[in-house]
């Protein structure tokens, strides 16, 4: 029999938290014969909620779920980790700058960053869902100085899978008939969804689609925006879609990417495609052994370029934004 994995999932009273819990539980996240121990960190407030929610995974009587701890304790949350996943985060809230929102969200991943680096396991992967996601990473990634700066991610992914689907309904195909689309850069309303590079069932995405106006005034529009058109139509933010990101986004780091084609994820840049080394911006990776690697050598076109640069650049001063506050 294997080793359960330790799961920590943050925000676990939340919606997301909520989405995301029976799918770890059930073997989503990890692979339908890994046992796996759940922890949930809330604060306070959330406890008892957390508590109805931990009833719940009970009631399903899961055969993968092999315990589940509730804490407000970071250092407890994290003891022991393999795999965090960082939901919980404060929300912009009306009239708020983004000064206010970087350093609400410092006081959460910094503290958090430092708990996993105390506390976590060797082999700890590190998940950012919570919002601004990218630099949230950042934040947390510089207070884990002992853990590898590569086991911090923010997630894309669900940007990626929100573009499979507009570029399948656009073409009259299925997603599972598109490989090696891309998101570029910051999950925000800069995000680059890039089908240059990508094929819809053997064909060059670009060329079957054939459109430019389209990708630039629907497709990377539509794509980037998705979040608040999810607002406007449920009244709520997107959860399920969410929580299935971020499992496609665990699940693929540890199990692999298919041959032939690869996914977005939010890394520490190593300098690739001009993208400053250290920033936490969205690339395209294939994934092998538990291990991520950039693709290398991609043709960048100037529609590409331009688009790439402005999110790449809004990672910069977000990242400038939380030096100054001292968060990094
Ligand atoms: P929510 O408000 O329903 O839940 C957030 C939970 O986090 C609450 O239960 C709250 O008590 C908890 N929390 C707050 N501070 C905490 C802390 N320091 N430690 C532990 N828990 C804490 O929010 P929801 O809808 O679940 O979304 C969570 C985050 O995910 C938001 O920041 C949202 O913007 C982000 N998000 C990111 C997406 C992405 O693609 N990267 C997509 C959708 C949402």
């Amino acid at each position: 029999t294997r080793t359960p994995v330790n799961v920590t999932v943050t925000g676990a009273a939340g919606q997301i938290g909520y989405a995301l819990l029976f799918r770890i539980a059930s073997g989503h996240l990890l692979g339908a014969d890994v046992p796996v121990k759940l922890r949930l960190l809330e604060i306070p407030q959330g406890l008892k909620a957390a508590e109805g929610t931990a009833m719940e995974l009970d009631d399903c009587a899961f055969p993968l779920l092999q315990g589940i701890e509730i804490t407000d304790d970071p250092n407890v949350g994290f003891d022991g980790a393999n795999v965090a996943l960082l939901v919980g985060a404060r929300p912009r809230t009306k009239g708020m700058e983004r000064g206010d929102l970087l350093s609400a969200n410092g006081g959460i991943f910094k503290p958090q960053g430092k708990a996993i680096n105390d506390n976590a396991a060797d082999d700890i992967k590190v998940l950012v869902v919570g919002n601004p996601a990218n630099t949230n990473a950042l934040i947390a990634q510089a207070a884990a100085p002992d853990v590898p700066a590569e086991r911090f991610t923010a997630m894309t992914r669900l940007d990626h899978n929100r573009a499979l689907s507009q570029l399948a309904k656009k073409t009259g195909s299925t997603v599972s008939d598109i490989k090696r689309l891309t998101i570029w850069g910051n999950h925000s309303a800069t995000q680059y969804p890039d089908i240059f590079h990508a094929e819809i069932a053997g064909k060059n995405a670009a060329e079957v689609v054939n459109d430019e106006q389209w990708l630039a005034d629907t497709f990377i529009p539509t794509v980037a925006k998705r979040g608040a058109a999810i607002i406007e139509a449920r009244g709520a933010s997107s959860a399920a879609s969410a929580a299935n990101a971020a499992i496609d986004h665990v699940h693929t780091w540890v199990n692999g990417t298919a041959a032939g084609d690869w996914t977005s994820m939010g890394i520490p840049s190593d300098g690739s495609y001009g993208v400053p080394e250290g920033l936490i911006s969205s690339f395209p990776v294939t994934c092998k052994d538990g291990k991520y690697e950039i693709v290398q050598g991609l043709d960048i076109n100037e529609f590409s370029r331009a688009r790439i640069d402005a999110s790449v650049q809004e990672l910069k001063e977000e990242r400038d934004a939380v030096r100054e506050l001292g968060l990094i």
